[in-house]
C-alpha cells in the first residue's frame, strides 16, 4: 500500500479559505494546486470575488489555481474568463459543461482554448461530455477536465469504470489532465490514481486524513481500541 509521499497523482486542495490555502502552502508540500468554486466561496464567506482570487493567487506562489465563471450567458462567461485569465498565468478558468438551461459550453470552450486560455471544465458527469470536451480543447494548451466522481458515487454509482474510460478517452490529449472531483474518502485517492487520473482535488477534511494512507491495519486497530478506552476514561464512565 502506498503512503501519501509515494502517490503519483497530483493532489490539489479544494476550498476557498485563504488561511487554509496559506497553511497548505506552508506545510503540505504534496499539494500541487488548488480549486475553488462559487459554492465553496460563498460557504467561506467570500464577498469580493476578484479580491479573494487575487489574494489567493498571490498566496499559492505560482501553483495552479482554478476560479469559475458564474454568468449564465456565454458572452458574459467569456468576459469573466478573460478577466480571470488576466490575473495570472497560473489561474485556470473553470467553465461549467453547460449553463443552467443545459445549453452546451463546448463552443465557448473551443474558442477560449484556441485563444490559449488554460481552462478547467467543470461539473462533468458523463463520458459523452468528456469526449466532447477532449475534442474542443486545444491540444497544445494545458487544461483540466473535472469529472465529478464524488457526485457520481453520491448517486449510488461506482465512478471507477467511468473514470477509467474517461482516462482512455483523453489518452491522446496529454495536455488535458483528468481530475477526480472530489474524494469522499481516502480510498478514492488510490482509485483515482489507479484509473489514470492525473489530478485529484480534495477538501481539507480529506487531506487531513492523508497520513492514514498505507497504515498498518493491526496498529490502526490497536489505536482505535486505545481511542475508545481513553475516551471512556476521560468521560469518567461507570456502569
Ligand atoms: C472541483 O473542482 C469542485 O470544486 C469540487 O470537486 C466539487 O466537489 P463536490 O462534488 O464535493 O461539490
Amino acid at each position: 500500500m502506498r503512503t501519501a509521499d509515494q502517490l503519483k497523482i497530483k493532489l490539489f486542495m479544494d476550498g476557498a479559505e485563504i488561511e487554509s490555502i496559506r497553511a497548505a502552502i506552508a506545510s503540505m508540500p504534496h499539494i500541487k494546486g488548488f480549486t475553488t468554486n462559487p459554492t465553496l466561496m460563498r460557504k467561506a464567506g467570500v464577498k469580493d470575488y476578484a479580491a479573494f482570487a487575487k489574494e489567493a493567487i498571490s498566496v499559492v506562489k505560482g501553483l495552479s489555481i482554478s476560479f469559475e465563471v458564474f454568468s449564465d450567458e456565454f458572452f458574459e462567461m467569456e468576459r469573466e474568463a478573460r478577466i480571470i485569465h488576466s490575473w495570472g498565468p497560473n489561474a485556470s478558468v473553470k467553465i461549467p459543461i453547460t449553463n443552467t438551461r443545459a445549453e452546451s459550453s463546448i463552443p465557448l470552450i473551443r474558442h477560449l482554448s484556441a485563444d490559449g486560455i488554460p481552462l478547467n471544465i467543470t461539473a462533468i458527469m458523463t463520458n459523452d461530455q468528456v469526449r466532447a470536451v477532449g475534442q474542443a480543447l486545444h491540444p497544445d494548451i494545458p487544461s483540466i477536465v473535472s469529472v465529478f466522481a464524488g457526485r457520481i458515487a453520491d448517486a449510488g454509482l461506482d465512478p471507477v469504470p467511468l473514470m477509467r474510460q474517461a482516462a482512455e478517452i483523453l489518452r491522446d490529449r496529454p495536455k488535458a489532465e483528468l481530475l477526480w472531483a472530489s474524494p469522499r474518502e481516502v480510498l478514492n485517492i488510490v482509485q483515482a490514481e489507479e484509473t489514470g487520473c492525473k489530478i485529484i482535488t480534495a477538501t481539507k477534511d480529506i487531506l487531513a486524513k492523508l497520513p492514514l494512507l498505507g497504515r498498518d491495519l493491526t496498529e490502526y486497530s490497536l489505536d482505535t481500541v486505545k481511542m475508545f478506552y481513553n475516551d471512556a476514561a476521560a468521560a469518567g464512565y461507570k456502569i
